[in-house]
């Protein structure tokens, strides 16, 4: 699929089929993720892929939603804060690199046909508790990744001339 196509038909989906995800396409993402830049190729995070049912129940006290249970997997995006480039005057850019390899993950969900929905408002202590995840690692953003039952449509953007300065 096109790229803008891609961008443009991306959703945050809130309704999941029970389908499984086939391997290959779960395969195809995740390496979609692992090939984003990071500064100065720092890497400086890991990616948690839960299967499992008990586990995926869990974490209902992290984040109570239904439909985000029905979704066949759930991905954990986690910053290595330690690792990350600094700037000079100190500001972290780990909450950037994390972004983007999830804008990378989440994109070729998209171009795979997958839906997919960035989740922030979760308890992280209880994600660290639930996916046993060291001191070192923050759990920064979770999707659900599977088969969309329902596609929303579009949401609203703010027009162009208030978002974009041209310096001519
Ligand atoms: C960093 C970030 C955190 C988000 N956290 C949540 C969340 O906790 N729960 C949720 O339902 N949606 C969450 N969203 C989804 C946004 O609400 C959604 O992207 C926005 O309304 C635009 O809709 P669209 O993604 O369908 O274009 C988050 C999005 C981003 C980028």
């Amino acid at each position: 699929m096109d790229l803008y196509e891609t961008i443009k038909i991306r959703r945050s989906v809130r309704a999941y089929k029970k389908d499984p995800v086939e391997d290959d396409k779960l395969d195809r993402i995740i390496n979609a993720a692992l090939l984003a830049p990071t500064a100065a190729n720092r890497q400086p995070f890991s990616l948690i892929i839960i299967k499992n049912e008990q586990v995926k129940h869990k974490l209902k006290d992290a984040y109570s939603q239904e439909w985000f249970y029905t979704a066949p997997v759930i991905i954990c995006a986690c910053a290595l804060p330690d690792a990350a480039w600094k700037r000079n005057d100190g500001k972290c850019y780990v909450d950037v690199d994390v972004a983007i390899a999830m804008d990378h993950l989440i994109l070729a969900a998209s171009a795979e046909g997958l839906g997919t929905c960035w989740i922030a408002a979760f308890k992280p202590k209880v994600v660290k508790n639930v996916l046993n995840i060291p001191d070192n690692l923050e759990p920064l953003i979770l999707t659900p990744l599977g088969y969309p039952e329902i596609i929303p449509e579009p949401t609203f953007r703010k027009p162009l001339g208030e978002m974009v300065r041209e310096i001519k």
